[in-house]
């Protein structure tokens, strides 16, 4: 990925951090797009030789997001890559759901992909490049007390296909990742006999890494995915098959 330049969206912390300093380790430069503070993953990134800014956005809203994608274009020169990867969970049964709970989910984790990738588009109709969505088990499968999360993952599936058939002619190449249990903060603070549970239900009866992620969206964004496009790849341990 020498030499390509990559958004990815929540980068400051979690597994998005690793995808960014992942592809950074291949050789991309990061812009790197989250409401924290991204100083930390871009000093990482500036270690590994390649260079990193941070733009402090919240990607559900459109116009903000619209002007940080286009300052980034701006100030790297162009946009190979995008990694949409801000996410979150409110987690509650349909009954207790509330409104806002629904609504803001399907903000952060779909619309935003619909405004990055609009805005992203534009700078890549003449010279190609590749999005990576990262969606999650739960949006393949379902998962009781995330009827918000989950559908705001299975529309990210809807989304990507879509696009990916719409831009398809440009060389644009649209896939999505879908994640299993993953090893963060959230998981290690699983009790010991949730954790059980969890493992019985994966066949490779472990956990996945961040990298584990991170090598897939790699793996799409590099030539070695150069043949695929609207593909969602499951990383799970075989949770899902
Ligand atoms: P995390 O909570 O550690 O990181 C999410 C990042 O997104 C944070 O840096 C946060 O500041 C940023 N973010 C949140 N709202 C934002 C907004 N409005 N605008 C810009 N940035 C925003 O989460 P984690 O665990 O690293 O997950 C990353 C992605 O992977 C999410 O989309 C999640 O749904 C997905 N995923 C995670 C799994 C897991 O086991 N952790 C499993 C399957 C999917």
């Amino acid at each position: 990925m020498n030499g390509t330049v990559t958004i990815v969206t929540g980068g400051a912390q979690g597994i998005g951090r690793t995808i960014a300093a992942f592809l950074a380790e291949k050789g991309s430069d990061i812009a790197v797009f989250d409401i924290q503070d991204g100083a930390d993953v871009c000093a990482e990134i500036r270690a590994l030789g390649r260079e990193c800014r941070f733009y402090s956005v919240d990607v559900t809203n459109t116009e903000i997001t619209k002007e940080a994608v286009n300052q980034a274009a701006r100030d790297f020169g162009k946009i190979d890559n995008l990694v949409n990867n801000a996410g979150i969970t409110r987690d509650n049964l349909l009954l207790r759901m509330k409104e806002e709970d629904w609504d803001l989910v399907l903000n952060v984790n779909l619309k935003s992909v619909f405004n990055c990738t609009k805005a992203v588009i534009k700078h890549m109709l003449r010279t190609g490049g590749g999005i990576v969505n990262i969606s999650s088990v739960v949006g393949v499968m379902g998962n009781a007390g995330q009827v918000n999360y989950s559908s705001s993952k299975a529309g990210m599936i809807g989304l990507t296909k879509s696009v990916a058939k719409e831009y398809a002619e440009r060389n644009i190449r649209v896939n999505a990742v879908a994640p299993g249990f993953i090893s963060t903060k959230m998981t290690d603070a699983l009790e010991e006999k949730a954790r059980e549970e969890v493992f019985k239900a994966i066949p490779l009866k472990r956990l996945g890494e961040s990298r584990d992620v991170a090598y897939a969206v790699y793996f799409l964004l590099s030539k070695y995915g150069n043949y695929i496009t609207g593909e969602v790849i499951n990383v799970n341990g075989g949770l899902h098959m």
